[in-house]
């Protein structure tokens, strides 16, 4: 569910006609709704009812700030993986003591950086990182907690690259080498035992593979258990998927009774922790741009937009569908019954593509669309790893990010300028 809708056939975002933003801030630029982020990170949060949670958004998913602050004024937690995003937590209001520290790769400055700001906890992938974590606490004094984060083996049954819970992903670690590292954990004054961590992938819209992971999971903290570690929290990840096509993903509520049916009836309540991104972000957020050029090859038709794989990688790396849709429908052809075809534009089928230099540069392929050059397209579900994953190629600056609320909107983000895509270049002497 989200406040991207058509009135009269125009799109708005909430009560802002997309065609204005586009008009005040130019293309391509990244429009989220207040509303939806809103509602999504409310709708974790209840299926959970008075069962001790957290929810902790994965800052990888969109970690712009003001998105950030809005979550934090909710109560939010947070998931990071690196410096950077834990600096953008801080910066943005977040709370380090809310805040857990997940990543294959803890570099040791990045360590110091987190225990200097307190964070929750640290999801530990190795036994090299429990070394490196435990030695550093030591210089410090600070007693950490840790979690470690298993590998259930399970098939996510989503994308390869986007698959993390099987055995030969370079995530977590199996349960019979994770139980060697919390008993040595366990004899570590340095840290402190906290939980379990675990997460098997993202955009996952079934619920089987979670439910098979949480077993799995559940049945490790009982063998923790048995040689006498109590653990206090179970961070179960993010990974619920959402509708970019035709899915059909559990709901949060659904997603959060499955763990609650698991967790409840134990003797002892394990406080839970979900790290949603997708979820809570995806259809908050459009991709907003504009038709350049209209190009009819001999095998397509090509819709040459301002938008780029620069600008939203998913399409180009993972061959994944998002939706395109014309801004305007005014002067588009009803369906055919109703159609009056010398007064209304034909639709046509395009790829939509970009302008960087790659033919892996596509925003969708395939589509039917009425437009014309200067016309408006929204690609939906571009909240969550759009920006997130944009990049410069081709000297290109990132686009603008705007956020509306009710009836009125603000640039969260200018579109970077020229000089700032070589900021820091050094020529030779
Ligand atoms: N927690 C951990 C430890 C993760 O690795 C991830 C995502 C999340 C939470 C959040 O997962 P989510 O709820 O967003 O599914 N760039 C890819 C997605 C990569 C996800 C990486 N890890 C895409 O655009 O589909």
């Amino acid at each position: 569910m989200d406040y991207f809708e058509y009135k009269d056939r125009r799109l708005f975002a909430e009560q802002v006609a997309l065609s204005d933003i586009a008009e005040q801030v130019g293309t391509p630029c990244f429009v989220y709704s207040r509303a939806t982020l809103e509602r999504h990170w409310k709708a974790f949060n209840s299926a959970f009812g008075d069962y001790p949670h957290q929810i902790c958004y994965a800052v990888k998913a969109n970690g712009n700030l003001a998105i950030l602050n809005l979550l934090a004024r909710l109560g939010s937690g947070f998931d990071v993986v690196s410096a950077g995003e834990l600096m953008r937590v801080i910066e943005a209001g977040g709370d380090p003591a809310q805040t857990i520290f997940s990543g294959v790769c803890k570099q040791n400055w990045e360590i110091r950086n987190a225990l200097e700001a307190g964070v929750h906890c640290f999801n530990i992938e190795s036994e090299g990182e429990l070394q490196r974590i435990s030695a550093i606490a030591g210089e410090s004094g600070a007693r950490p907690r840790i979690s470690v984060r298993i590998n259930p083996d399970v098939d996510a049954k989503t994308h390869p690259y986007i698959s993390t819970g099987l055995r030969e992903n370079k995530f977590g670690l199996s349960p019979d080498k994770a139980l060697e590292i919390y008993k040595q954990a366990a004899q570590d004054n340095n840290i402190q035992i906290h939980g379990v961590a675990c997460h098997i992938g993202s955009q996952l819209t079934e619920l089987s593979p979670f439910k098979d992971a949480l077993n799995r999971a559940l049945y490790f903290v009982d063998q923790l258990e048995r040689i006498g570690i109590e653990i206090s929290q179970l961070d179960f990840g993010g990974g619920l998927g959402v509708r970019y096509r035709d899915e059909h993903p559990p709901s949060a509520d659904e997603y959060g009774q499955m763990l609650l049916d698991q967790l409840k009836p134990r003797t002892r309540q394990i406080p839970v922790v979900i790290e949603p991104g997708r979820a809570i972000v995806a259809n908050a957020g459009i991709l907003l741009t504009r038709v350049h050029y209209i190009k009819h090859g001999e095998a397509s038709n090509f819709c040459i937009v301002d938008a780029g794989m620069n600008d939203l990688i998913r399409p180009a790396l993972y061959q994944a569908y998002q939706d395109i849709v014309e801004v305007d429908k005014t002067g588009n052809a009803e369906p055919a019954i109703y159609a009056e075809p010398t007064i209304y534009a034909e639709s046509t089928i395009y790829d939509v593509v970009g302008p960087v230099c790659e033919s892996s540069d596509f925003l969708g392929k395939q589509r039917r669309l009425h437009v014309a050059e200067d016309d408006l397209l929204a690609v939906r579900t571009a909240g969550a790893y759009g920006a997130a994953m944009s990049s410069n190629y081709n000297s290109r600056p990132r686009p603008a990010e705007v956020m509306v609320d009710g009836d009125k909107f603000q640039v969260i983000k200018p579109r970077e300028t020229l000089q700032s895509l070589y900021r820091g270049e050094q020529i030779l002497p």
